[in-house]
């Protein structure tokens, strides 16, 4: 017998307070699409610092990473070409048993010449010999968190969009470390009969979605450092790559998902489209989302479905999904501001909104669908609902406060908005109304608060927050989530 709601509820609120004794505000969220008009639009209200802050470290954080390219890797995908992106399945093993002078096989002998075999839930720590998933979901972040850095220093040219220029560069562009615009090595199966990616790759470049909202945010303040010539060659590398996802059998396989890989794909998918100009391609398509596999997401009473089909993996990702959702409607609401009904506005069969699943998942216990992984990501998917429906009630706004959760610092609380909280609340809503539609000719006014943070030494507020090692646990795991 399931306890009551009410019952499981408290034990999430228990659960969520337990988990957040060391707090660190940077998470790296699996999917997002921050509104690159409403950030360019600039003016931002002053109880917003704290999530500027948290942005501005991030970047520098990031700064010290990158840049990254699928070319430093030790290992070789097996085409031999330095310029293939790799990943392998995380849950499989050798197995060598029986195979002829195996004991004296090298790794990449065993991982040609042996079988694999699959471990339920048990991730081969070897993966990360080939880090290239690591390394794509930092340069998504460095670029997002860089671009809005720098808007927010309001300079045409600023060492974050610098930074921009070099990460984009390095890892699609330039001769000798870009990458080939194709997932043919995705979370590759090895052993004599793998050596080629799955349906289960494409979701290696989700951070796509926030790599496309950091760009059309530099075109949209009309960055100096974001060049004609730079921006043309990275949208022939997009219009490549959207060409392989759309004819490639392992891509098809995923967007024929009905779980996070099929609502993720259209994410990465739209957002592309978007960067290459083709608006219309992503309207439809996220329309086609909405009318298509979303219908049967989401249950009456909220619950996400299907479950994982995958019997090794027999985990409903709840909150991943959500997040792919939330981007969609994101995605869609910039794409075509006026267009009612919106992803927002969207229904299931059996009548569910997006906010209907919010609403289930804070009354579930992460433990219970084996998400406690993924705790942190429930916060920025209940303020997105927050800011998109509305908290009348407070009753989100609650729920964030009673989490412990430093929300009003965390990144996503630049825009998850309007949301009440951070030192000025009543300012946010103020300033906020309307903002997404300013459209602004070259470059905006910097705010004061971000005229004072230009580097790492001038960041006085984030020294209230406490920094752990909870979120770069939570970093580690999120890359094993399929
Ligand atoms: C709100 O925006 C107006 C201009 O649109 C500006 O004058 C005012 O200072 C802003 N308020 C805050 C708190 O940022
Ligand atoms: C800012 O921080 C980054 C990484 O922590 C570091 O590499 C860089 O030198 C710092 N810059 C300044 C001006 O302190
Ligand atoms: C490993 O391979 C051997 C020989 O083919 C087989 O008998 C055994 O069942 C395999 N082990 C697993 C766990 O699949
Ligand atoms: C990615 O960033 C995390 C910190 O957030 C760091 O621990 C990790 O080493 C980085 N990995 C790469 C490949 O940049
Ligand atoms: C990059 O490679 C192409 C084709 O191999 C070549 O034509 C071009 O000159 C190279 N560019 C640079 C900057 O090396
Ligand atoms: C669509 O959603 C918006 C808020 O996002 C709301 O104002 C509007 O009433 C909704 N329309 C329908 C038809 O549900
Ligand atoms: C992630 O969750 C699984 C099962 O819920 C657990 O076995 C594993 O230790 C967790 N990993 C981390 C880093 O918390
Ligand atoms: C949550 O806390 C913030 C900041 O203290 C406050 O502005 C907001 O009103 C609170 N929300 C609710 C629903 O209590
Ligand atoms: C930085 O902030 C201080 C006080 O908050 C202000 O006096 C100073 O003018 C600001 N500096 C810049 C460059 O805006």
């Amino acid at each position: 017998m399931l306890p009551s709601r009410l019952l499981r509820f408290s034990a999430a609120l228990a659960f969520l307070h337990s988990a957040q004794a060391s707090t660190n505000p940077f998470t790296q969220y699996a999917v997002d699409f921050p509104d690159p008009n409403r950030v360019a639009a600039g003016n931002l209200p002053k109880n917003l610092a704290g999530a500027e802050d948290t942005i501005v470290a991030w970047a520098d954080e990031m700064n010290s990473y990158g840049p990254w390219s699928v070319t430093f890797k030790q290992v070789l995908a097996p085409s031999g070409d330095k310029h293939d992106y790799m990943s392998w399945a995380p849950y499989h093993w050798p197995n060598c048993t029986g195979i002829p002078n195996s004991a004296s096989f090298t790794p990449p002998e065993i991982w040609e010449k042996c079988p694999y075999i699959t471990r339920d839930g048990e991730a081969n720590p070897d993966r990360i010999l080939i880090n290239d998933f690591q390394s794509f979901f930092n340069l998504s972040d460095a670029v997002l968190y860089n671009s809005i850095a720098a808007v927010l220093q309001g300079t045409p040219s600023s060492s974050y969009s610098q930074n921009v220029a070099k990460f984009i560069d390095t890892w699609f562009l330039n001769n000798d470390t870009f990458m080939n615009p194709n997932l043919n090595y995705a979370q590759m199966d090895r052993g004599p009969t793998g050596q080629m990616g799955t349906f289960t790759g494409p979701l290696d470049l989700r951070g796509m979605a926030k790599i496309a909202s950091g760009i059309l945010m530099l075109r949209k303040t009309k960055n100096s450092d974001w060049t004609e010539a730079r921006n043309a060659q990275f949208v022939a590398w997009c219009n490549k790559y959207i060409g392989w996802l759309q004819t490639a059998p392992q891509a098809k396989s995923a967007a024929a998902q009905l779980n996070n890989h099929g609502t993720i794909f259209v994410s990465q998918l739209a957002a592309l489209k978007l960067v290459v100009g083709d608006t219309n391609g992503a309207v439809s398509l996220i329309q086609g989302y909405f009318s298509g596999i979303f219908k049967g997401q989401i249950n009456s009473n909220g619950e996400q479905v299907p479950k994982r089909s995958d019997p090794h993996t027999p985990i409903p990702l709840s909150e991943f999904n959500a997040g792919g959702m939330i981007t969609n409607a994101r995605l869609l609401s910039y794409a075509d501001p006026t267009l009612t009904p919106s992803g927002w506005n969207a229904t299931t069969q059996q009548g569910a909104t997006i906010q209907k699943a919010m609403d289930f998942l804070m009354t579930v216990n992460p433990a219970t669908s084996q998400e406690t992984n993924v705790t942190i990501e429930i916060y920025p998917n209940i303020a997105a609902v927050a800011s998109a429906y509305g908290d009348a009630s407070g009753k989100y706004g609650t729920f964030l406060n009673k989490s412990g959760f430093p929300y009003a610092n965390d990144a996503t609380f630049l825009w998850d908005q309007p949301l009440a909280g951070g030192d000025l609340a009543a300012e946010s809503e103020a300033n906020h109304t309307g903002s997404a539609a300013g459209s602004t000719s070259g470059v905006p006014a910097p705010t004061q608060s971000a005229t004072n943070k230009t580097k790492n030494g001038s960041l006085s507020r984030f020294g209230r927050l406490e920094l752990g090692s909870w979120a770069a646990g939570v970093l580690g795991v999120i890359g094993l989530l399929y």
